[in-house]
């Protein structure tokens, strides 16, 4: 009966450790600050998801390249030290050349056409791109379209020949710079200030949310308001994790991951152009205006570049995305 008694305290000592399983823990990492698109929804998941599933799940999010940088972070998921990433789509390379399609120069003329081309069914099947090794993409995340900012004004593409401008690690990125006779340079994002600053670079290419942000500003004289391109993001897991969660779990996930970006896409217009206003308003650097001829003269010499990639891309691929501005 004692011995009875004993194993039953035992079991009723025991039972509240077993019931209450450690939360599922996602860290997602990233690169940009807190208040842009990418930063504002990245919290925004992490507020969601511990709202729905209280005790079950705990996000880490960890902004700013705090915990990798944009050219380690893919491996660190694979090797399942994070879980969640949104790295911007020129840096998708090494796993896909579908995506290239997105850093084509000109191909979108603004954010709008970006997201119809991604909500329609070849932008869809493009999340699963990489599921040859081992990772689902989970959404599109917006940010803005880029500008080119230097040292010295750019109002034609003569005035970037023989100028070194840091690249994101994409290959259409380096050839679209090559096409100006400038000389494109891959580094990581959270180097760009401190190359900017002691001009081992002239230049480089972002949003307005990330000129501002990262106060590329302060270390740039002129912002070309080019629009050449897109900046956006892919939210991506591993199959291994994704699948591997329980399918309640997953299911409220998503659903907060998917809120989440909408949250994030709904406020990224704004904050770019708020940003942007931010910039002129802080008289540190010049935004330059191109008239309709000298934008002309960016576009000639620059979409050549999408011949060269058409093979890998896909010329259905190519023309889907075109046709959403009207472009091909
Ligand atoms: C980002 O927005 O995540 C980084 C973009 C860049 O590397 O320029």
């Amino acid at each position: 009966m004692r011995i009875v008694g004993i194993l039953l305290a035992a079991i009723m000592l025991a039972a509240p450790a077993a019931n209450a399983a450690s939360p599922i823990v996602i860290k997602y990492s990233h690169v940009v600050a807190e208040n842009t698109p990418k930063g504002q929804s990245a919290n925004k998941f992490k507020e969601l998801v511990e709202q729905r599933l209280p005790g079950k799940v705990v996000v880490e999010v960890f902004p700013n390249s705090q915990l990798f940088d944009d050219d380690k972070v893919m491996e660190a998921m694979l090797l399942g030290d994070v879980q969640l990433a949104a790295p911007s789509l020129s840096k998708f390379d090494s796993y896909t050349k579908k995506l290239q399609v997105f850093d084509l120069p000109f191909i979108f003329d603004n954010i709008e056409a970006v997201d119809k081309f991604q909500q329609g069914p070849i932008g869809q099947k493009l999340l699963n791109s990489m599921e040859d090794k081992g990772i689902v993409g989970l959404g599109y995340i917006h940010n803005g379209m880029k500008q080119l900012s230097a040292h010295s004004p750019l109002r034609v593409p003569e005035d970037a020949a023989g100028k070194k401008f840091r690249i994101q690690a994409s290959d259409v990125l380096q050839a679209q710079f090559e096409a100006l006779k400038a000389v494109p340079v891959k580094k990581p994002f959270s180097e760009v200030f401190t190359l900017l600053q002691t001009k081992a670079i002239d230049g480089q290419e972002n949003s307005w949310s990330n000129i501002y942000s990262q106060k590329f500003y302060e270390v740039q004289e002129y912002i070309t308001e080019s629009d050449h391109g897109a900046l956006d993001y892919m939210v991506v897991s591993t199959d291994e994790f994704w699948n591997g969660l329980p399918d309640d779990i997953r299911k409220e996930v998503k659903a907060a991951l998917d809120e989440s970006i909408a949250y994030g896409n709904k406020i990224a217009a704004d904050l770019n152009q708020a940003d942007k206003q931010r910039i002129i308003d802080s008289g540190r650097s010049q935004v330059i205006e191109l008239t309709p001829e000298q934008r002309a003269k960016w576009v000639e010499v620059m979409k050549p570049v999408w011949k060269k990639f058409e093979k890998d891309i896909g010329k259905d691929v190519i023309d889907a995305a075109a046709a959403t501005s009207g472009a091909s």
